[in-house]
């Protein structure tokens, strides 16, 4: 069930962009909708706000302006780009894939291009693909992009969940290079844990039981709280013994951001200081696969994230699955 390995890896990230849409959702907005309030949330989750896309603002769109944005802040050209992976829950549609529309708009000759669902775990796990992809010697440079729009599928009248999620999308952009940047990677997926937190789709049944919601994301905050705070740390703890590093030598642990109460927890159980955890959940909610790249360019951005620091990417979530990738962060400053 469990997959640690080190890397021999020649992947380094090269470029990062970020998108989230105009409109702000805050805790006092959803007290008008549900029976909650601001002083609530923000103490069992850490979440201020979160961004809603409009309705005609699907996950390509912001995948496509978190792309853009990539490709002018570093100069890169969407020609030169061989393959596009995006991890979403919330495609536009099931297919043509958000990784078709988004290459289309960037005008991307020839290219392989896929979604790929690992929920929560998603850009964490399409990064350890993009990575194998970059290690065939076949591709040289990969777009990984982590979007959703999880509004579209939250039910607002339910005030357990309508107050974690939001929209938001996240690239980088993947080069072979000499010096590779991966450094150990973990896997696990439990597939009997699947009715945690799902939205039901095409079948409406989970091992013989009805699944509620009627596609909307319904789940058991508590259950999946006490996972995630356990196996989260063990995984960070299995890369790091797996190269011969210790917690205390990452200079970041970027976890999935679900619940600023669950990050810190992780971080106790790691013996780090919870300054060392990144995180956007504070203005842009639960993104799933989006929140890990908006964390970095957010680092990025403040100029906390800088070339040569240790940093730990954990995702996890609906599966239960969860991924983590060990790296050194290579990307100078952007050149815009
Ligand atoms: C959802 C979550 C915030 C709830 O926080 P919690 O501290 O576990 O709260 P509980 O579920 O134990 O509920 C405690 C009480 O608060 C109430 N409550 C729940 N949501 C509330 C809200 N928005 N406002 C006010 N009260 C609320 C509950 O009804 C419950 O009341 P009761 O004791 O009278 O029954 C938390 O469990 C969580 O973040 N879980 C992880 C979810 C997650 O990460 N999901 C995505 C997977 S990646």
């Amino acid at each position: 069930m469990i997959r640690t390995n080190e890397w021999k890896s020649n992947a380094a990230i090269t470029g990062i962009g970020s998108y989230v849409p105009e409109r702000r959702l805050t805790n006092d907005d959803l007290a008008a909708m549900v029976d909650t309030n601001d002083e609530w949330i923000v103490r069992r989750t850490g979440i201020r706000e979160r961004r809603i896309a409009a309705p005609d603002e699907f996950s390509s769109h912001l995948a496509v302006k978190a792309a853009q944005q990539l490709l002018a802040r570093y100069a890169k050209e969407a020609a030169d780009i061989d393959a596009v992976l995006v991890a979403t829950t919330t495609p536009d549609t099931p297919f043509p894939s958000v990784a078709s529309r988004v290459q289309r708009a960037l005008g991307i000759r020839a290219c392989l291009a896929f979604d790929l669902n690992a929920a929560c775990a998603g850009f964490v796990a399409a990064l350890q693909a993009a990575g194998g992809l970059l290690q065939t010697g076949a591709y040289r440079k990969v777009l990984v992009i982590g979007v959703e729009t999880l509004s579209k599928i939250t039910d607002y009248s339910d005030r357990s969940t309508c107050i974690l999620f939001g929209d938001g999308a996240g690239a980088v952009l993947l080069e072979s290079a000499p010096e590779g940047a991966f450094i150990a990677s973990d896997a696990m997926t439990d597939g009997s844990g699947g009715g945690s937190v799902y939205a039901a789709g095409l079948s409406t049944e989970w091992d013989g039981q009805p699944l509620a919601g009627g596609g909307k994301i319904v789940q058991n905050g508590r259950e999946v709280y006490k996972w995630a705070v356990s196996h989260v740390p063990e995984g960070v703890r299995r890369m790091l013994d797996k190269v011969g590093l210790e917690p205390r030598e990452l200079d970041w642990f970027v976890p999935h951001s679900a619940n600023l109460r669950m990050i810190e927890a992780m971080c106790e159980r790691l013996e780090l200081p919870a300054e060392k955890a990144l995180y956007s959940l504070t203005h842009y909610g639960n993104t799933s696969a989006a929140s890990i790249p908006l964390a970095l360019d957010l680092a990025v951005r403040e100029g906390r994230l800088a070339a040569g620091h240790l940093v730990a990417l954990y995702g996890f979530g609906s599966g239960l699955s969860q991924a983590g990738l060990l790296l050194r962060w290579t990307l100078k400053s952007p050149q815009k």
